[in-house]
């Protein structure tokens, strides 16, 4: 039995750190683990231009461990108004990566998010030409749409059309959740490519309703039938270099989430890299972990692999059921409470102990 793994540095490409008590709670548990790490935009208000990011950047810079090399990679949360010149310049500096696509109410902060594909259409065009990605939260937002059909639809409807109508764009399919999306990307033009989270690899929607409501096994998009996990595990493990990870670590204080109308999101980071070893091990796919966890990233965002290694050990380790933020409030961690199989042996700080 394999008893160490051994791999470049991995990046996480989907992560929400938040902002103030919070960034501060959770952003150890990223940058022990990736190398960099691409930032999602949807604060409250969002981060709608570059100055917003550059301000953010330097909280998020000012929240890190001491000693800790992280990098964050700034984003920038498209609307109905957002500026070509400011994503162009802002990308051409270096100062975001990419720009993401909340369909107006799809998920967490998304209201301010797009109402209408026409309507960014000058700039999805000026992105195309300057190599900018779009990151897309792949989901319609019809109320008429089942919830479990959303992506599916979004596929077909928003998705197919707009990578037609922008042949050089490089498009990010975030957190896909079906076979249909992983059918897409596989078969889809150049420079189009997936994130997958890990809890879509471990669960599916059966969890959200064991027992009773599951607040913490919600988020979005949803988890699905059995068979799309399935599709998402071989997607995953495959070696195509068109899927990589992304965690979408969302947390939320316990209070949110627990509650008659409770947010979406897990929070995924402290578990993070112990649960895609998981799944890699149980497929019999080890030695496809390093390209998703660490290569395939960077390729399709055109910037160099991390230098340096991490290593994981199979170490039983128990996973704390929460982590605490100021004023009593706790934030819970998927997986709290059960053990998980592997430990990182050698992160750079010290939320090494809790990764
Ligand atoms: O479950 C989710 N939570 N999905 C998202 O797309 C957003 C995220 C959040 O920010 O909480
Ligand atoms: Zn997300």
């Amino acid at each position: 039995m394999t008893e160490t793994i051994t791999i470049r540095r991995p990046d996480d490409w989907h992560v929400h750190l938040r902002d103030g008590a919070m960034l501060k709670a959770v952003l150890p548990f990223t940058a022990a683990q990736f190398s960099r790490a691409i930032i999602m935009p949807n604060l409250v208000p969002p981060v709608t231009t570059t100055a917003m990011a550059d301000a953010y950047r330097e909280r998020i810079m000012a929240a890190l461990p001491a000693g800790s090399r992280f990098q964050p990679l700034m984003t920038l949360y498209m609307t109905d108004d957002t500026d070509p010149a400011d994503v162009v310049s802002g990308y051409e500096s270096g100062r975001i990566v990419a720009v993401k696509l909340y369909p107006q109410h799809a998920t967490t902060n998304s209201h301010f998010g797009v109402t209408d594909i026409e309507k960014i259409h000058p700039v999805l065009a000026a992105m195309e030409k300057a190599g900018v990605p779009l990151l897309i939260h792949g989901e319609v937002t019809r109320p008429e749409v089942d919830i479990f059909d959303r992506e599916a639809v979004f596929i077909e409807t928003v998705l197919d059309p707009l990578v037609r109508r922008f042949p050089g764009l490089k498009v990010t399919l975030e957190h896909v959740t079906t076979k249909e999306g992983v059918e897409y990307v596989t078969g889809a033009r150049e420079r189009v490519a997936a994130t997958i989270t890990p809890h879509h690899l471990i669960f599916n929607r059966n969890a959200i309703f064991q027992g009773g409501i599951r607040p913490h096994y919600y988020c979005l998009p949803i988890a699905k039938r059995e068979e799309h996990r399935l599709a998402l595990r071989k997607a995953a493990t495959s070696g195509n270099p068109r899927f990589f990870l992304g965690t979408d670590t969302a947390p939320h204080a316990r209070a949110a989430k627990e509650a008659a109308c409770g947010c979406a999101g897990l929070f995924v980071a402290p578990v993070a890299l112990a649960c895609y070893a998981q799944v890699f091990e149980e497929e019999g796919a080890l030695d496809k972990f390093e390209a998703f966890a660490s290569l395939n990233g960077p390729r399709h965002y055109g910037l160099p692999v991390n230098e340096g290694t991490i290593t994981l050990v199979r170490r039983p380790r128990a996973v704390a059921e929460d982590v605490s933020l100021p004023a009593g409030e706790a934030v819970h961690v998927f997986r709290g409470g059960e053990t998980v199989s592997w430990t990182v042996a050698d992160a750079d700080s010290a939320a090494a102990a809790v990764a």
